[in-house]
């Protein structure tokens, strides 16, 4: 695991923008997991920067969704794919090359359809994670078996209402997300932590157990993982590892 703890919240959201167009360098027809949320605004930004100044192809690339709401449609103003294809607006990205759940199938045509798309793709080569205030990856909620592939999840309270804004009252209560082992499976996975509110779980996920409680501890067993953090979400990290990585 390498940990890089960076001055702020700009700083830490360029760096994960240029692993990403990194690994897009290094192999052309990467296949990358997207995930949404406010962590990753400022990601997508810098990434869009990065394309454009080294006219970066992205032809070959494709995008996978790590997860989406279940009961919603998925061109709701709020979905995670309306999310990304504003994100992501402007880079010529054709609609063939993103991978988005299927949410109007039937729950275990859905699940199958997308581990076989990504198998099909030869697995993730990149995967982009925030993490919950409960240490959830995706929608991988606490008590979720790591073994777990692409499922349906109800929703904690505390993740309902941490996206309540978004939905005016009709507050999804369901979600599909790729599982913990599709996520363990990527060649290599960027994770991305910013501000206080984060620090508690950040600690709790990087230095604590490795148990069901908190999703994201699992990670601390991935062959190739990068933790980016901004300060404030390493200031409650034990000195050793957070000095020991300082850039
Ligand atoms: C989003 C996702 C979630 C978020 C997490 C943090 O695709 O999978 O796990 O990464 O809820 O959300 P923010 O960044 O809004 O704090």
């Amino acid at each position: 695991m390498k940990v890089e703890i960076v001055e702020n919240k700009n700083l830490a959201s360029i760096k994960v923008a240029s692993l990403l167009h990194q690994q897009i360098l290094k192999k052309k027809n990467s296949t990358i997991g997207l995930a949404t949320g406010n962590t990753m605004v400022g990601v997508y930004d810098a990434f869009k920067v990065l394309v454009k100044e080294h006219k970066t192809d992205l032809s070959n690339v494709q995008f996978f969704m790590l997860d989406e709401y279940w009961e919603i449609s998925i061109d709701h103003p709020a979905s995670f794919k309306s999310y990304l294809l504003n994100a992501l607006a402007g880079l010529n990205i054709s609609p063939s090359q993103f991978h988005f759940h299927r949410t109007d199938l039937k729950e275990e045509e859905a699940t199958e359809h997308y581990n076989k798309s990504i198998e099909a793709a030869g697995g993730i080569d990149l995967q982009l994670l925030g993490i919950g205030l409960n240490g959830h990856i995706g929608f991988n909620e606490p008590q979720t078996p790591f073994s777990q592939t692409t499922h349906v999840i109800e929703l904690t309270e505390s993740t309902i209402l941490a996206n309540a804004k978004d939905f005016m009252g009709a507050n999804p209560t369901h979600a599909i997300t790729m599982g913990i082992k599709n996520i363990m499976d990527a060649k290599s996975i960027v994770l991305l932590a910013l501000g206080e509110s984060k620090a508690e779980i950040m600690k709790r996920a990087l230095q604590g157990s490795i148990d069901i409680d908190c999703p994201a501890s699992i990670l601390q067993k991935h062959k190739n993982l990068d933790v980016v953090l901004d300060q404030l979400a390493a200031s409650k990290m034990a000195p050793r590892s957070a000095v020991e990585s300082r850039v």
